[in-house]
């Protein structure tokens, strides 16, 4: 079964496409927005190897021809050098204003694709083909594209929403256990900061979902867009209500940071340890009862996933070098960093007014915890 999500924004509308099987129809349904029979495939070589040729399959089935350009896996890709690399390819391959660049991967390809297609002609359009779960249910939705700047991730980009996204459930069985858990977190994350209902039925399904039920999991992706969708459709540019999508990821991407972008920390096992805090943040300064920090871990420990700095590798910076990584996030404002808060599960909010003081001590407890005894 197809879901269909639609993201209302005026004169940019698009549908989201969830289930099994959309690759093998990708043709048919791509087709109406294209001039002509021919797309800009943008993908990576993980990703190409397993899924490529299914995707021209289906894109053949429909008459439609794909030129395609193949880029190294990983978060190194969203670079100016590769972005150079890509826009180059696409005007020497000639696509024209009308055409559309299609990303097929993850956040990386998604994110860098898109920000070609904003930049080329001054913006042609795209389509999100994703390929992992994070990406279905959270990059690949709401149009925001980019790459990274040696002072941090994102930080260089553009709001440049696709004309379509096609997310093949199937995508997902191809996935390694910690790259799906990865993204799983992303998943919890929207249960968390708006729909106490959706996270009490993951606490049920989630075992089920990460053993490979298509069901279930579209399902999921379709709650999650549409819960995104919303959300994008009221506040598009992130003048307020969007910054909720950041729940945990303040932390997060602290922790990413001070990890080196590297294989010690996954994007989403970040996501899933910045949530932890979150809500132990808000517990700390009598937000939220204690029950729910403990049940955001109780179910990061029912589905295997990382919730304490305890379970990062390696050394990490102290307290003030993780605040200072903060510092860099892109939600700063005047200085002060904001916190997605909660004041129970499924009610977060976002906080500009939170003591460096109350999220230093939080850290210090967690990396005294973290300490080899
Ligand atoms: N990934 C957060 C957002 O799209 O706003």
């Amino acid at each position: 079964m197809v879901e269909r999500i639609a993201v209302t924004l005026p004169g940019r509308s698009y549908g989201i496409d969830i289930g099994p099987g959309l690759l093998a129809e990708a043709g048919a349904r791509l087709q109406p927005h294209l001039a002509r029979d021919r797309v800009f495939i943008v993908t990576e070589t993980h990703v190409a190897a397993r899924h490529l040729t299914a995707l021209m399959a289906g894109l053949g089935r429909a008459g439609i021809a794909a030129e395609v350009l193949t880029l190294d896996p990983g978060e190194a890709s969203k670079s100016w050098a590769v972005l150079g690399q890509t826009v180059d390819w696409l005007l020497e391959q000639r696509a024209e204003r009308a055409d559309i660049v299609l990303a097929f991967g993850g956040g990386v390809i998604g994110d860098l694709a898109g920000f070609a297609a904003a930049i080329l002609r001054r913006g042609v359009g795209f389509v999100q083909v994703p390929t992992t779960l994070l990406a279905q249910v959270d990059s690949a939705v709401g149009g925001k594209t980019g790459i990274n700047a040696r002072h941090g991730k994102n930080l260089i980009g553009a709001f440049h929403q696709p004309v379509h996204v096609l997310a093949d459930i199937d995508m997902l069985a191809t996935l390694p256990r910690r790259d799906f858990l990865s993204g799983y977190a992303e998943v919890v994350k929207y249960g968390l900061l708006g729909d106490a209902a959706f996270f009490e039925w993951l606490e049920a399904k989630g075992p089920a979902l990460a053993d490979g039920d298509v069901a279930l999991r579209t399902r999921a992706v379709a709650k999650c867009c549409a819960m995104k969708a919303a959300i994008v459709a009221r506040d598009e540019r992130e003048a307020g209500e969007r910054a909720l999508l950041n729940l945990g990821h303040t932390f997060g991407h602290a922790l990413e940071a001070a990890t080196g972008y590297s294989e010690r920390l996954l994007h989403g096992e970040g996501v899933a340890i910045g949530c932890a805090l979150a809500f132990e943040l808000s517990q700390r300064l009598g937000l939220c009862a204690q029950e729910a920090p403990s049940r955001v871990r109780a179910h990061l420990a029912d589905m295997g996933m990382p919730r304490d700095l305890t379970e990062i590798r390696g050394a990490l910076p102290d307290a003030k070098g993780l605040l200072g990584l903060m510092g860099q996030d892109k939600k700063v404002v005047d200085g002060r960093i904001a916190f997605i808060l909660a004041r129970g599960i499924g009610d977060a909010f976002v906080a500009r007014d939170v003591d460096p003081a109350a999220v230093r001590q939080l850290l210090e407890a967690a990396l005294a915890a973290a300490e080899p005894a």
